[in-house]
């Protein structure tokens, strides 16, 4: 399979976003990335199942949605509701990860689990297998814009190296710092998934950065 492209809906522009929709829709973009941040979990907010609705309707690629909330097990079938395709959410935020991916699966969705840069890749363990996505935090989460965490690579291909010797199509997802001067060394690492926000939004051709995400090619992974 080749890798996916999920542009970070962050970083679009909320006063236009069916402008956004609409390049996305007919660009290379395989899903669009939906970051819900709640004050508690992270020092942000950003905006609810509210605002997913309307995305959903502009939308004609998967709606990836990373629930950076606390308590998720309240929330996720309000996502399903709205939407989503793909619910993330983070382990950190819950004592029962497993009984929430079976949950969240049952609803006919994918289920993630985002880990933060301190949490070892290890802890992921005993959920790994039936778990359709992980999505390691290259940045702390909170908000768009900042520095790749280069530590990340070695995390990227440990679990990678999990899910190939147990034989799992478990997807690896990178989010935050993603860009074309970091994405071939992520591919090469074992990533399957890179979420851009700032890289696609921020530049002068959004429609082009993503394709040029999209066509890195890489030979044997870097493992
Ligand atoms: C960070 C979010 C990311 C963010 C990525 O908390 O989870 O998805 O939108 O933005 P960039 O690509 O700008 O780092
Ligand atoms: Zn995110």
């Amino acid at each position: 399979m080749s890798h996916l492209i999920a542009p970070s809906i962050l970083a679009a522009d909320y006063g236009h976003l069916n402008k956004d929709f609409d390049m996305l829709n007919t660009s290379q973009a395989d899903w669009v990335h939906v970051d819900i941040m709640d004050g508690v979990f992270v020092p942000n907010i950003s905006f609810g199942q509210m605002l997913v609705k309307p995305m959903k309707a502009a939308s004609k690629l998967p709606l990836d949605v990373h629930l950076m909330i606390v308590e998720p097990e309240k929330y996720v079938d309000s996502f399903v509701e709205a939407g989503a395709e793909v619910v993330t959410f983070h382990l950190e935020a819950t004592n029962h990860a497993h009984r929430l991916i079976s949950h969240i699966q049952s609803q006919g969705v994918k289920a993630g689990v985002a880990i933060n840069p301190q949490t070892s890749v290890d802890n992921l363990d005993d959920i790994l297998e039936g778990l359709d996505l992980v999505c390691l935090m290259s940045v702390n989460p909170g908000f768009g814009g900042q520095k790749f965490i280069y530590r990340t690579l070695h995390k990227i291909r440990t679990l990678k190296r999990k899910i190939m010797e147990r034989n799992l199509d478990t997807l690896i997802e990178i989010d935050g710092g993603v860009g074309l001067q970091n994405a071939e060394a992520i591919l090469k690492a074992g990533a399957d998934v890179l979420v851009a926000g700032s890289s696609v939004f921020k530049s002068d051709n959004p429609t082009q950065t993503i394709q040029r995400l999209k066509e890195i090619e890489i030979g044997n992974f870097d493992i």
